[in-house]
């Protein structure tokens, strides 16, 4: 097995760095433990990267990426910061949707778990939470609205509708913007795969999300992975409309096992089910993509943004960012002991009551607000 690694290390903006800085931290504890070199290379990423060398993915950037093992990234955008940059060039464009499509990082996990000791942070009531909530979200991650072509915003002229009949007839300038949803049989195949795979190391049920009764798209998402589930006749396939999904994920989150998206739709109903799991702060993230033929290079980051609001505070989560270090360690690296290892130490800090503000609760009994520094503290220490 090999035991030494290179890793990209993007921060990014926002609460990238502080997060990272302490999933760092226990990165160096599993090192030691373990027995593995771990060579990390730091690089900007975002708005970082636009101060540091003009572009939100330096070219710098891009081959320390190309040259490690996995990427491990913060978090990129502020929404707030200087307005009149072309959106193109804005860093989730420009540098995480560059970055999925350069690296065909078309397979997205997302797993949500709520542990027991968080129920309080679950904004569901006990009784709809059941034995706990354990969904792992397959998303579809280069394909769909998000790179469709034709994409774009043009001007065009719309007729102003007249009070009565007769009148001249006025033409309006207006705008109209356009994105396309746009799947291959191939791109739904390879991700269903994935997703039933998936399933079958798990609680064999996949529930496939589309919109099959309004959409092209739907209709063909429907048909391929029907088809794909006939290689895994011990895993239970089910359909379901997204507004549906939607809705049954805060009336019976416990009914799923994977749930099986196209890119936007994964998006949407991924924050949902985070919130469920208590915070978007406990949501890791692995980006997959081929080498040679294996789905193990990966990129992972926590699958919540840059929140501005409370950057440079010591108020974020880091779980989230040292989750995806456990998922890097198991996905890339196969070293599936040493990412148990993450877990349980982040178990722990959570039941010896430990909490950030995201997942703090007055009502859960034992329970002591940290900050980010003290949770990164305590999980190195557990480890
Ligand atoms: C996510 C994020 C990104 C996405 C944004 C930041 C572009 O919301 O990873 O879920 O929409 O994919
Ligand atoms: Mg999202």
């Amino acid at each position: 097995m090999l035991t030494k690694f290179t890793i990209a290390a993007l921060a990014g903006d926002g609460i990238g760095p502080e997060v990272m800085r302490e999933a760092i931290k226990v990165l160096r504890a599993i090192e030691k433990k373990f027995s593995l070199t771990v060579q990390i290379t730091e690089a900007p990423v975002g708005w970082a990267g636009i101060d540091a060398a003009g572009k939100a993915l330096p070219d710098a950037t891009l081959a320390v990426c190309k040259q490690a093992d996995a990427i491990l990234f913060g978090s990129v955008g502020l929404p707030d910061r200087d307005p009149t940059i072309p959106k193109e060039e804005r860093p989730e464009r420009a540098a995480l949707l560059r970055i999925r499509k350069e690296f065909g990082l078309y397979a997205n996990l997302r797993p949500v778990q709520l542990p027991k000791a968080l129920a309080h942070a679950c904004p569901l009531r006990p009784e709809r939470q059941g034995d706990g909530i354990d969904i792992l979200v397959v998303r579809e991650l280069t394909g769909g609205m998000y790179f469709g072509q034709p994409k774009k915003t043009e001007d065009y002229f719309h007729e102003e509708p007249q009070a009565d009949e007769g009148a001249t007839v006025i033409m309006k300038r207006a705008q109209r913007a356009t994105d396309t949803m746009v799947y291959t049989t191939p791109e739904i195949e390879r991700i269903a795969h994935v997703a039933f795979k998936a399933a079958s190391l798990r609680r064999k049920k996949v529930t496939s999300i589309d919109k099959a009764n309004v959409l092209e798209n739907g209709v063909l998402w429907r048909d391929v992975v029907t088809r794909v589930a006939r290689a895994y006749p011990n895993v239970t396939l089910e359909h379901m409309f997204v507004d549906n999904a939607a809705m049954q994920l805060v009336l019976k989150p416990t009914q799923f096992d994977v749930l099986l998206c196209e890119n936007m739709f994964g998006d949407i109903l991924s924050d949902e089910a985070a919130a469920l799991a208590g915070s978007l702060g406990m949501l890791p993230s692995a980006s997959l993509g081929k080498v040679s033929g294996e789905l193990t290079f990966g990129f992972y980051e926590p699958a919540g943004g840059t929140a501005p609001d409370i950057a440079g505070k010591n108020l974020a989560n880091p779980i989230a960012q040292i989750l995806s270090v456990a998922l890097m360690l198991r996905y890339s690296f196969g070293l599936n002991d040493a990412a148990s290892s993450i877990e349980a130490a982040v178990a722990k800090a959570i039941g010896s009551g430990l909490r950030t503000g995201d997942i703090f609760s007055p009502h859960d009994t034992g329970a002591k607000k940290v900050g980010t520094r003290e949770m990164g503290d305590a999980i190195a220490a557990a480890i």
